[in-house]
């Protein structure tokens, strides 16, 4: 089974979802040591999407990202490139209309959306600028981003004793859970290296996006940055 290396080669990307789609959803449950549920209701939160706006869910996955939208009242259209990802979504969410579409090629037109969100999905993006452009396309003046990603906690003993859990712990516990443990070890990887909370505001400034803040959840392990199209 197949995992994608640091280049981020989106082909490699995707196959390594479509690998890991039948026990996504459970792995991270286990892997987050049950964070991931805490760390979506932060996102609906940040996001704060209103009865009848339009929000996409960019890198959705099996559209578990996609249900605090739904449940708020929202028309929420989750996208994404890995089709079996999406065939899993399907089966368990017959309702969210899953969409295929690259990131950094949204099948969508100039300013439709109210809000646009992606949860642990900037980060396998080859193209992270790229994306950052077309989330910005796709927003109507106004409109706001929600990034919800893995980060680098604040707390320097307590980011040695994470470092630890990500290189020694969590490769062991993904092989006793997971379809793909490689996965996983990629997973440490492309966190290690992905930019902390000032370099990501940075970025989502010089693709255009305004205001740029961010809150660290669970020490900085997770951080949740919004910005709002000018
Ligand atoms: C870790 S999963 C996150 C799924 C979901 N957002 C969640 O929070 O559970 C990352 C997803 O990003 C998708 N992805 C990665 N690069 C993408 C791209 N360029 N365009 C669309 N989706 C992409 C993968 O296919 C995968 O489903």
């Amino acid at each position: 089974m197949s995992r994608a290396s640091l280049d981020k080669q989106p082909h490699e990307v995707a196959a390594m979802f479509d690998g890991v789609a039948a026990k996504y959803d459970l792995t991270n449950d286990v892997l987050s040591l049950g964070q991931a549920r805490l760390w979506r209701k932060a996102v609906a939160r940040a996001v704060d999407a209103r009865a009848g706006e339009r929000v996409l869910d960019l890198a959705a996955g099996t559209g578990t990202s996609s249900l605090p939208f739904l449940a708020a009242g929202a028309y929420v259209v989750p996208c994404d490139f890995s089709l079996g990802m999406l065939r899993e979504g399907k089966k368990r969410h017959p309702r969210l209309p899953l969409t295929a579409g690259d990131a950094t090629r949204l099948p969508f037109a100039d300013g439709v959306f109210d809000a646009v969100t992606i949860s642990f999905g900037l980060r396998n993006v080859q193209d992270t600028q790229g994306a950052l452009r077309e989330m910005l396309r796709v927003t109507r003046p106004g409109g706001r981003v929600v990034i919800c990603e893995f980060s680098h906690p604040t707390w320097e003993p307590f980011r040695t004793v994470y470092s630890e859990y990500l290189m020694r712990a969590l490769p062991p516990i993904a092989t006793s859970v997971s379809s793909n443990p490689d996965a996983y070890v990629y997973l440490a990887e492309s966190i290690r290296a992905w930019p902390d909370q000032p370099r990501l505001a940075a970025r989502l400034r010089s693709a255009g996006w305004e205001r740029p803040a961010w809150r660290n959840l669970t020490g900085g392990v997770v951080a949740l940055h919004r910005a709002y199209k000018p």
